[in-house]
């Protein structure tokens, strides 16, 4: 198939690219840079340094991919909130854009990376499942949201099939370490630099933390897929902030104790996600249990300072 990968160049895109790529699939590559890395991408993809918003885009659409897979987006909870306009920009009207285009050039399917996260709101039961009410509490999670309810209106009047995906907590090689989010490669980075690491809050809220393979992976199997539907993934049980520290203490040798700070404002208690639908419909587990996904995350922390420092 010819697919595009928009945020190809960051975290989660890049592994998405690779297993396409391993799939003997062609892929093109959309990405602005705003947080991705060159040193990403894999070499076999195409890249077109862009922002999903430039109407120029359209362009790349006489290449006639069968899929769009949509990770790019503003993913910052806290600026979010200091910039509510720019994040519906990106997430909201930068998706639309895209959609534009997928209706005129005739693209068969959609995916979408959404987040299980942000789009719930504080749950109302646990673990939550997709038909758990959408309350985000930040316009990082609206906008994601929003997003969401104009892939099945691009389905009934044009036909555009999709798969959206809630992600959980992802974590796993070329998360940034010295990024607002992903708790297992900061803390990763500090442990293996000896430095003190604060946990926001009491440290007993929980996660569901789902290894990039495994997510990846899911995206894979999304492009078969007839449904148009959406999935969450995850685990469906939650792992404290304490429990991370602690395993992630064992495997650098970390020996300082963990600090507490104040807890990040507009945070969310427990946020942990119902993933049997996905097991159901399209035969998706997490095969990457916590302990080996937070060994190969600290591998890759580690080789990455010690390029670092020369
Ligand atoms: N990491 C998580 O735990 C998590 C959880 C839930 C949902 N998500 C979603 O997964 C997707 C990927 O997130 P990630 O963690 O890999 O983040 P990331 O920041 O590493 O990747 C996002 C990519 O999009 C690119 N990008 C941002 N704005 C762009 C624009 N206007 N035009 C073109 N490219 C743009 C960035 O340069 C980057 O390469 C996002 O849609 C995010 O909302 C992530």
């Amino acid at each position: 198939m010819r697919i595009l990968v928009t945020g190809g160049a960051g975290f989660i895109g890049s592994h998405i690219v690779d297993h396409y790529i391993a799939n003997g699939h062609q892929v093109m590559v959309v990405d602005d840079l705003s947080t991705g890395r060159l040193e990403n991408l894999n070499p076999a993809a195409d890249f077109v340094e862009l922002d999903v918003r430039d109407p120029g885009i359209e362009k790349l659409f006489k290449m006639r991919f069968d899929v769009v897979n949509h990770q790019a987006a503003r993913g910052n909870v806290r600026a979010s909130m200091e910039d509510p306009m720019v994040y519906a920009d990106v997430n909201v009207r930068g998706g639309i854009n895209l959609l534009e285009c997928c209706r005129k050039h005739g693209v068969r399917k959609f995916i979408y990376a959404s987040t299980g996260g942000c789009v719930y709101g504080e749950l109302q039961y646990k673990p939550a499942d997709e038909n758990h009410p959408m309350v985000p509490r930040d316009p990082y999670g609206a906008s994601k949201a929003s997003f969401e309810l104009y892939l099945p209106v691009y389905k009934l009047n044009y036909g555009l099939e999709y798969t959206i995906f809630r992600y959980p907590n992802v974590y796993g090689p070329r998360q940034d370490p010295l990024g607002e989010a992903g708790v297992v490669s900061i803390f990763a980075r500090q442990m293996l630099l000896g430095l003190p690491v604060v946990i926001n809050g009491d440290g007993e809220q929980r996660r569901d933390f789902v290894y990039v393979e495994d997510v990846a992976r899911a995206n894979v199997m999304a492009l078969a897929s007839d449904k148009d539907t959406v999935y969450n993934l995850g685990l469906g049980k939650g792992v404290t902030v304490n429990e991370i520290f602690q395993v992630l203490r064992d495997i650098t040798c970390y020996s300082q104790p963990a600090g507490y700070g104040p807890p990040k404002l507009g945070e969310v208690r427990d946020s942990f996600l119902e993933a049997s639908k996905i097991a159901r419909e399209l035969g998706w587990r997490p095969q990457t249990d916590l302990r080996s996904g937070l060994e190969h995350t600290v591998e890759f922390v580690r080789q990455k300072e010690l390029v670092r420092e020369g």
